[in-house]
């Protein structure tokens, strides 16, 4: 139903979105502005604002944006038509009038959700109660699940030859209820027939909680019989833009920012089972663009979980190919593959919640990791796989609609693919410690030393350095001051040194209270040793092997950071961690 602009205006010129909004949020002024905490997130600090003379309300946590109709759907969980019934209200306005047609529509609704709530409730009522049902029941006891989730989730039984057609008849007509998809007639035998007679109703309800439609699931193995059916289409219920258990997962939106996608209604009964109420099931249909808009404006990050088999990883990779152009800034979308042959509902049941989310966090991936990880495995090492691997990717990140994500997706695979083309990029690709070529020698003198890291070698070769020559640097503090090391000890240590070096008054070694199996340890391994013993010791080349060392050291912490920085931007995306990650190359180019 459309309502015509001026009607829609004319609410808007009588309602300040400040009025609106403050209904659920307090707010506060700040210069034109109004400011609060955020009704879509758990915050401290304010990131909330309302302006009303551009009539919108935009949240800086979570990227919301809109105006008052958006902002009473998002808070009140209304649709459009509702949001404008409601704040006509409140403007003091009459409720608009449609034409006949839309009538029509909205009283055909109206019995449509009527049919299905008496539907749903009489066969929940039907398990719960119906002394006949003990096969349900049993069938239900075999996979765990009590009288808990059959509420929570208002699972229900339809025995094999049900009579509920009838009782309806007396108050809709038949083809009202046929339109319903709960039945259909069967010519042969000239009668109506329930579609889900002899199963287990899961009923699927829309974003308000009301049942649109039914998944049914046989509860003996069949195998002329689908094991699962869903409601088919129908004028108020298409598959593609709904999912199971939606309209109870959205609550949590404001506790957690991550939603479980999986595949079988029972693996989300099953999670939740478990303590895991953030999943949603999508209805045995491919996803599709419209369901990940859906859920990333209640989550941020969605985590595909199918199941661990062929089928399950081949509707991974199709739903990353298609939902990887709706990416957007601050949203993901992450895959999670489970062990061989386990669905979420299996693999929760066996582990527990909190090894499940153990596991989540370990192993998920991020959409464009598995997207190149599933492209790399396919591609072989010679110049025709490699270059249609190239292009796969790029038209892969061509796809994606947010030109910053798009930018930085293709960045993510094209710095990938350099790393495995390492002649073409030598310059960009130094390793970690290259130029402590001296080092691994001086190392194979130490068979004790091997489990002391190259890093740490480095540093007894300052230490041993500035304890044998402390008044030389002591002179020229300047030059040993700012070092950092990576070893906590050392740090200790070399801070120690430093500290009396200050304090300008002679020093000796004998000064430092150091613990001597350390001290030991330096004389022993420092491998600047063996170099200061064949080389005459002068004061220049003392501070020309301080420079090598102290230069070591900072590139060292310049690859740490980088490595740092590159997971956290495969992870986050975003474009001040892209920006860092690209100065900190730059200083590796110029060192
Ligand atoms: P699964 O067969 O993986 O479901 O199908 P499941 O939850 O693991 O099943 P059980 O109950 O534990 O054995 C996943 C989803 O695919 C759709 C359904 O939506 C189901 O939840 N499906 C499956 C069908 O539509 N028809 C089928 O015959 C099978
Ligand atoms: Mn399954």
């Amino acid at each position: 139903m459309k309502y015509p602009k001026e009607y829609l205006d004319e609410i808007k010129t009588r309602l300040k979105v400040s009025s609106v909004v403050s209904k659920v949020v307090a707010l506060k002024k700040r210069g034109k502005e109004f400011v609060g905490l955020s009704p879509f997130k758990n915050e401290k600090t304010p990131s909330f604002t309302v302006n009303d003379e551009k009539e919108f309300y935009h949240c800086f946590a979570t990227s919301e944006h809109g105006n008052i109709f958006d902002f009473v759907m998002k808070t009140q969980n209304l649709r459009f038509g509702e949001a404008v019934k409601y704040l006509a209200n409140i403007a003091g306005m009459q409720p608009y009038l449609f034409t006949k047609q839309d009538e029509e529509r909205e009283k055909k609704w109206k019995e449509y959700l009527l049919i299905y709530s008496k539907y749903v409730d009489f066969y929940h009522d039907e398990l719960l109660k119906n002394e006949k049902y003990s096969n349900a029941r049993d069938y239900l006891k075999n996979r765990l699940l009590g009288k808990d989730e059959v509420k929570k989730f208002k699972i229900g039984f339809i025995e094999r030859n049900p009579s509920f057609f009838n009782k309806l008849k007396k108050e809709f007509s038949e083809k009202t209820l046929l339109e319903s998809g709960l039945f259909y007639f069967d010519e042969k035998k000239n009668v109506y027939l329930e579609r889900f007679r002899g199963r287990l109703i899961f009923p699927i309800n829309n974003i308000s909680g009301q049942p649109i439609a039914l998944g049914g699931r046989i509860i003996e193995n069949l195998d002329y019989l689908a094991k699962y059916i869903n409601s088919p289409e129908t004028t108020f219920f298409k598959k593609g833009s709904n999912l199971y258990n939606l309209d109870s997962a959205r609550k949590l939106s404001n506790k957690l920012d991550h939603i479980f996608l999986v595949e079988g209604y029972m693996d989300v009964v099953g999670l939740s089972k478990n303590g895991i109420d953030n999943a949603v099931a999508n209805l045995g249909t491919s996803l599709t663009d419209k369901q990940i808009l859906t859920l990333n404006q209640f989550f941020d990050d969605i985590i595909i979980c199918f199941d661990g088999d062929e089928s399950g990883y081949k509707a991974a990779l199709r739903a990353a190919e298609n939902s990887i152009k709706e990416l957007k800034p601050e949203k993901q979308i992450s895959f999670l593959f489970l062990p061989n042959k386990e669905d979420p509902d299996s693999f929760v049941n066996k582990n527990g919640k909190k090894y499940f989310l153990d596991f989540t966090k370990q192993n998920k991936l991020s959409i464009h990791q598995f997207i190149f990880g599933h492209y790399k495995k396919q591609t072989e090492n010679n110049p025709s796989s490699m270059a249609i691997f190239e292009k796969k990717l790029r038209s892969i990140a061509n796809t994606i609609k947010d030109n910053f994500i798009k930018k930085y997706v293709l960045e993510y695979f094209l710095g990938k693919i350099a790393q495995l083309t390492p002649y073409s990029n030598l310059n960009n690709n130094k390793s970690l410690f290259k130029k402590a070529k001296s080092l691994d020698l001086t190392k194979k003198f130490f068979n004790e030393s091997q489990s002391i890291s190259g890093v740490e070698l480095k540093e007894f070769s300052l230490l041993y350095l500035l304890l044998n020559n402390l008044s030389l640097f002591q002179l020229n503090i300047h030059l040993v001051e700012n070092i950092k090391l990576f070893t906590e000890i050392n740090k200790q240590i070399f801070n120690s040194i430093i500290d009396k070096l200050k304090l300008n008054e002679p020093i000796d070694i004998e000064n430092f209270k150091f613990d001597k199996q350390l001290l030991d340890k330096i004389n022993k391994f420092a491998p600047i040793k063996h170099i200061l013993k064949n080389k005459p010791k002068n004061e220049t080349q003392i501070i020309e092997l301080l420079d090598d060392i102290s230069k070591d050291l900072f590139n060292y912490g310049l690859e740490l950071r980088i490595q740092e920085l590159e997971s956290k931007f495969s992870k986050d995306m975003k474009e001040t961690t892209f920006n860092e990650l690209k100065e900190l190359k730059n200083e590796r180019k110029i060192n």
